[in-house]
């Protein structure tokens, strides 16, 4: 039996399934890791893995870049926290509204789930509404109210979207107060609004949705969201947990959108937890003081310290980087699929892309809803990459970070080639 083998049945002793995060669990069981540097990480049986999870996106410079460690250290060695502020959530909060126009005003929180929770509430506040809209099928964590239709499936989405639980014993007044609609319907989402617009707080989207084809919203839908929204006194949320990472002033800088509102996690944070919501100053400055966010945690000086570490290191020029870099290995992967003739696809953008068995166009959740024989694949796939010594998401998807060299972009090939083959 391996360490990790070993490690994985003590777990099952004391945490449910062995695991604390089903999102990085996989069968038979997950190897747990020893340590990381830069794109590298080796497990704690001394296997070198090529890692493109980069924890789901949150270590856009691989791990353990020298100025986060930097900071860090020197942060841990003055205090991990204190129950007053620290300067370095005012530096944070200034590279941000540096950064994006719609950003006037920052509050910081732990996690991006909390991070949509506390927009949701703001969003409540500032309208007195108690309703919100959102996509079929978009992950924004695990709010009640955000996580609502976030698996639905054939047997249960109906011809239109609706409002489907996630777990049993979803309260009846969570489902009353999620609208669903479908990704770039224009005509669906204006329908939806003259029923029920008066009572919408907010219109809640991921801007490049990794479960609608991991594409930027159209640009007429983009247009209509700002739109529809403001014509009924809504607000509109931009959830950019992961969507940050494709531009120095976020998906919002890259792709147009207007958002009231932006949650934000992941890079934000250097590696530590975090979660933000930034937006204009005028709905932002009313909601702070009736919308209660504290937290003991939050804006812990550690995870500020790393986040601007992190962030000052992601300039203009990291940023061409990265985007050329997942244009050059989405075409080369292309190519592989192409000189194979296997029926599967990449798709992505920027630093992310994600592998489909299959080559329908992918427009929205119901495009993108997996068969069982492509989940299966995708198993393989992933179980396959795994093989070759190359750690992607479960899901077939690669984050790209600026520590990955034209060495592991070649492992990476030579896996994915390798890939194919078992999968399909
Ligand atoms: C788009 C999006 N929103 C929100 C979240 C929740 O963030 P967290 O896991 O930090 O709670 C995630 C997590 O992956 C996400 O991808």
């Amino acid at each position: 039996m391996n360490k990790s083998d070993a490690l994985h049945t003590r777990a099952l002793r004391v945490l449910p399934n062995g695991s604390t995060r089903s999102a990085v669990w996989f069968e038979p069981y997950p190897f747990y890791a020893a340590s990381g540097a830069g794109s590298r990480l080796q497990d704690v049986d001394g296997r070198d893995f090529l890692d493109l999870t980069n924890n789901l996106g949150v270590l856009i410079h691989g791990h353990a870049h020298p100025d986060v460690v930097q900071a860090v250290q020197h942060q841990a060695a003055a205090g991990s926290c204190f129950a007053l502020p620290t300067p370095g959530e005012i530096e944070l909060a200034e590279l941000l509204c540096e950064r994006v126009e719609a950003f006037e005003r920052v509050r910081f929180i732990n996690t991006g789930s909390e991070a949509v929770a506390l927009a949701i509430k703001a969003a409540r506040a500032h309208t007195g509404r108690h309703k919100i809209v959102k996509l079929e099928g978009v992950y924004h964590g695990n709010y009640d109210f955000a996580e609502i239709s976030n698996y639905s499936a054939p047997d249960n989405w109906g011809n239109e979207p609706q409002s489907v639980a996630v777990l049993p014993g979803t309260p009846p007044g969570v489902l009353d107060a999620v609208l669903v609609t479908q990704a770039n319907d224009v005509d669906m989402l204006q329908r939806l609004m003259a029923a029920h617009g008066g009572e919408v707080a907010a219109v809640l989207v991921d801007p490049v949705p990794p479960r609608t084809g991991m594409q930027p919203l159209q640009p007429d839908y983009v247009t209509a969201l700002r739109d529809i929204t403001r014509a009924h006194g809504s607000l509109l949320i931009y959830d950019e947990v992961i969507a940050f990472r494709f531009g120095y002033g976020g998906a919002q800088g890259r792709f147009g959108g207007d958002p009231d509102l932006t949650a934000l996690g992941k890079i934000i944070g250097g590696g530590y937890p975090v979660g933000a919501v930034a937006g204009r100053a005028e709905v932002m400055e009313a909601t702070a003081s009736s919308v209660s966010s504290s937290g003991t945690f939050t804006a812990n000086p550690v995870t500020m310290a790393a986040g601007l570490a992190s962030m000052r290191a992601l300039d203009h020029a990291a940023f061409a980087d990265l985007d050329s870099m997942g244009e050059r290995l989405r075409n080369a992967c292309g190519e592989i699929i192409n000189k194979l003739g296997a029926n599967m696809q990449v798709c992505g953008t920027g630093s992310i892309f994600s592998v489909y068995f299959h080559q329908r166009p992918v427009s929205d959740y119901r495009s993108y809803f997996k068969t069982p024989e492509e989940v299966a694949a995708t198993t393989a796939f992933h179980r396959a990459m795994l093989d070759k010594g190359v750690l992607i998401a479960p899901t077939a998807t690669v984050f790209l970070s600026t520590a990955v060299t034209p060495a592991d972009e070649a492992q990476l090939l030579d896996a994915f080639e390798f890939a194919i083959a078992q999968a399909c």
